[in-house]
């Protein structure tokens, strides 16, 4: 683990094997694509059911389902035969129909039945889809987008958040779609300066454009993640908080985390009061990504009343400010964030986080050759 000054950030992040001249993961119009060998998080547990959807991540489609033991089972969405959207087919069993001339696939992509051939007819070497590596964890599933060859082991590991194994009370959802490339709507979430300017109204007045230095910061780094704690400046709360504190200008503090390569985390601290929430930031398309978070709280879980009213309150405030984000995140030019050649921008001091972002970002997405050996990585507590 290492940290980052904020105008001087030094990463210590894992060696790959080669030296990869272009960037593997740029399509040919030179946009980013992928990050290959991760987990990405990509759907809200509960939303996915026995009814099969579809899941676009950058252009490409797959289909998610659950099976009969209730496992969540991702594959590529076109079916081998003449391409249908298999996300309109149906569940029998453990095993997905195509909806077409009803080809029937098994969980691990293999088709096991094509009825209009007859009985006894080996089924085709090539009739198989790619089958994706699913785990569910903290209310998300998470699909292993990366090398089939890549032993299980040395996989990058889902990043810890403990607090959200089993939490004092269910946690709130939320979902935004943003008109945005999802490096910007990650920046976003990590961007430390910008709250009291866009989100005076959600969040309580300040006095900005005074009182608005954000003094230097550290940003811990750790292989795939960073993390960074913040003193909140607001000088007249609103709502929840408002609430509950019953006061203005608290100890407040606010904490920041992203790991790659689509989660970011942020920790509303007033006194023992915390808000929590990790962010999945699902990359639909270069020019659209769909941000859902898993929310949770520590205080007033005993009084279902007020409980429910202040789910309301937050969501509603939730979903403020990502509007407010979502007007002005979506203006940015470039549309990538320019992680290859950071002076296409002029960061700052209080951009520390975006500094160490952008580094990570560039480490893996400069490459698309895998790490030499499993790395353990030493998860930021958030
Ligand atoms: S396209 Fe799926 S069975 Fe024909
Ligand atoms: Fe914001």
């Amino acid at each position: 683990m290492g940290t980052a000054h904020p105008t001087n950030a030094k990463v210590q992040l894992p060696k790959l094997r080669g030296d990869a001249p272009h960037n593997p993961l740029a399509n040919p119009k030179g946009k980013m694509t992928m990050l290959e060998n991760f987990w990405y998080a990509v759907e809200l547990s509960h939303e996915v059911g026995k009814t099969p959807q579809s899941l676009r991540l950058l252009g490409k489609d797959y289909v998610l389902y659950r099976d009969s033991d209730g496992q969540v089972v991702a594959l590529d969405n076109q079916c081998a035969h003449r391409g249908a959207s298999l996300a309109l087919g149906w569940v029998e069993g453990n095993c997905l129909r195509c909806p077409y001339h009803g080809w029937t696939y098994e969980a691990d992509g293999q088709c096991s039945h094509i009825p209009a051939d007859a009985p006894g007819t080996p089924i085709p070497k090539r009739a198989r889809l790619r089958s994706y590596p699913v785990q569910e964890k903290y209310g998300l599933v998470w699909m292993f987008v990366g090398s089939p060859d890549l032993p299980a082991d040395r996989r990058p590991p889902i990043p810890a958040f403990p607090q959200f194994e089993s939490p004092v009370r269910p946690a709130t959802y939320s979902r935004h779609e943003f008109d945005a490339h999802f490096t910007r709507t990650m920046e976003n979430a990590i961007d430390t300066s910008h709250a009291l300017f866009m989100h005076k109204g959600a969040i309580g007045a300040s006095n900005a454009p005074q009182n608005t230095e954000i003094e230097d910061y550290e940003v811990t780094v750790s292989a795939y993640e960073l993390a960074a704690s913040l003193p909140i400046k607001v000088n007249r709360l609103n709502g929840v908080m408002r609430f509950v504190l019953q006061q203005d200008d608290p100890e407040a503090h606010k904490r920041y985390r992203f790991a790659l390569p689509n989660v970011t985390y942020s920790a509303v601290q007033f006194g023992r009061y915390t808000i929590e929430s990790i962010m999945v930031h699902i990359p639909v398309d270069d020019a659209t990504t769909v941000v859902k978070s898993v929310n949770i709280r520590n205080f007033l879980n005993q009084v279902p009343g007020l409980g429910q009213w202040l789910d309301g309150n937050t969501a509603q405030v939730g979903n403020q400010i990502m509007q407010e984000d979502d007007v002005v995140v979506k203006t940015q030019e470039p549309q990538i964030a320019p992680y290859q050649d950071m002076r296409q921008e002029l960061l700052v001091a209080s951009d520390a986080t975006l500094i160490a972002y952008r580094k990570l970002l560039k480490q893996y997405a400069g490459s698309a050759e895998l790490p030499e050996e499993a790395i353990t990585a030493e998860p930021v507590v958030g």
